[in-house]
């Protein structure tokens, strides 16, 4: 009968791979399980994935400890191995293992977690994370391995988002702990949706007029509207249409694709395209297609999801022809993320790229030049905009286009075309006819981009 109960982390397919990349060199037997448990055979009771551990308590505490452990939001978090190292282990045993760097993130959620379920051992306050690679009595043994492993040794990077109850030993699965996507960190940049849809009434774009109607009568999120924002959104509107009718590409996923025409506009072209939003700007939107449109085609699907989540890009390939290549858009959702989050959205496009083929066009890549720039020609604009949301953070912005490149390069994406706005100028209603202008405005607009992105070969 097991006797304890650990909480580890459950690392991924891809991180253990990582890991086990590095013990391959030994050709020796591994057991990570200590001395001292009273367990008869150690190599077969090892059966729990490689691991570091959280905390671990007396089976007794099994149902609390589970009652508590689901209260926690669990982070996203990355590791780093920064060494390989051996301590003494129980009944004068030695234990080879991969050294954490201290994370501060590791140790708060540590901390939480001692507050509610103490348990000596695991004192956030003296406690060293690590990744148990063997654990032997031989140290003559022990140390021929240390080295080995560090003739092939750099330090390297871990991620983990899901943490497992197992009990042990042989260890068996209690329950599994995930990183959550709450919707709700998310809505706070709904109303935004409003704040981009009014400039465009002051342009030629179809259905706008009609679009923003519909949201006056309908919705009153109090947010600030600004008329001289209209060059900058139909610039990027309209050069991102411009893109995307360059490359022929037939089927889009737009995400956050909030109370934008260009669904309507292309499903009507023959277009397959699918709009994603969080749920109450996806059901405004139906009800506003309904309200401007008797003829809406079956090609245009607007779905409720969480750019972030990976399960709702799955959901979505069901409205995707397999056999075609997609363009994803997007204009303005990335801006009111953190870097974590712009890389859980750009990997999940990733995927989706990986399978069917196609580009990634967006405007959504803000440089900090832009948004100085933006405070000069809409002064109060980024001010007004962080009373909207608490998400509208300077620090969430890339440096420049080499930040830029290095970051979606890092996972994998190749920048293939960037274009300032000011190119699509001449063709700006809000500008040649409502004169919607000044040197400011035109700054702007130098200063802003779309880019085209592909997946690297
Ligand atoms: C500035 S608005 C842009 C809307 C539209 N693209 C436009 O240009 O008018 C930002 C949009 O992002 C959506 N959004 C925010 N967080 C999201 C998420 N996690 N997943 C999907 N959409 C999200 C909001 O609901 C909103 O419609």
């Amino acid at each position: 009968m097991n006797e304890r109960i650990t909480f580890i982390s459950d690392f991924d397919d891809i991180n253990l791979k990582k890991i086990e990349h590095y013990i391959k060199v030994i050709n020796d037997k591994l057991c990570k399980v200590p001395f001292g448990k009273n367990i008869d055979n150690r190599e077969n009771a090892d059966t729990l994935p490689y691991h570091f551990t959280l905390s671990a308590w007396d089976i007794s505490c099994k149902e609390k400890v589970i009652d508590e452990l689901s209260k926690i939001g669990y982070p996203k978090l990355k590791i780093l191995i920064n060494d390989i190292a051996i301590m003494n282990g129980k009944e004068n045993s030695y234990v080879l293992y991969f050294d954490i760097e201290k994370s501060e993130e590791l140790k708060l959620l540590q901390s939480k977690i001692y507050q509610m379920l103490p348990s000596k051992k695991y004192n956030p306050e003296n406690f060293n994370f690590h990744i148990t690679i063997h654990i032997d009595k031989d140290y003559t043994k022990i140390i021929t391995m240390k080295k080995k492993l560090l003739d092939n040794f750099t330090p390297f990077e871990l991620k983990v988002d899901t943490f497992g109850l197992y009990e042990i030993y042989p260890a068996k699965q209690v329950k599994q702990f995930k990183h959550f996507i709450n919707d709700k960190d998310y809505e706070e940049i709904t109303p935004t949706a409003v704040v981009t849809s009014y400039p465009r009434i002051f342009t030629d774009i179809p259905y706008e007029k009609e679009i923003y109607n519909w949201l006056e009568n309908h919705c009153n999120e109090e947010v600030t509207l600004n008329k001289m924002l209209a060059p900058e959104i139909e610039a990027r509107y309209k050069l991102t249409s411009k893109l995307l009718d360059r490359y022929r590409i037939k089927q889009v996923l737009e995400l956050a694709a909030g109370y934008s025409s260009r669904g309507l506009i292309y499903s009507k072209k023959g277009y397959n395209y699918i709009e994603l939003d969080l749920e109450n700007v996806s059901k405004n939107k139906i009800e506003i297609l309904n309200y401007i449109e008797k003829d809406i085609p079956k090609s245009l699907n607007v779905i409720s999801g969480n750019a972030l989540r990976k399960d709702d890009f799955k959901k979505l390939e069901r409205y995707l022809k397999s056999d075609e290549e997609i363009a994803v858009i997007n204009e303005g959702l990335l801006r009111y993320l953190t870097f974590d989050e712009k890389r859980q959205v750009a990997q999940n496009i990733y995927d989706l790229l990986s399978k069917y083929g196609g580009i990634w066009i967006t405007c959504d890549v803000t440089p900090k030049k832009f948004i100085d720039s933006q405070d000069k020609a809409l002064p109060n604009f980024n001010n007004n905009l962080s009373s909207i949301t608490s998400r509208n953070n300077l620090n969430d912005r890339f440096e420049d286009i080499n930040h830029i490149k290095e970051f979606f390069g890092n996972i994998g994406f190749e920048l293939i075309e960037i274009h300032k706005f000011n190119e699509i100028k001449d063709e700006l209603y809000s500008v040649n006819n409502l004169n919607i202008f000044d040197e400011k405005i035109e700054k702007n607009l130098e200063d802003a981009i779309v880019v085209v992105m592909k997946i690297k070969k």
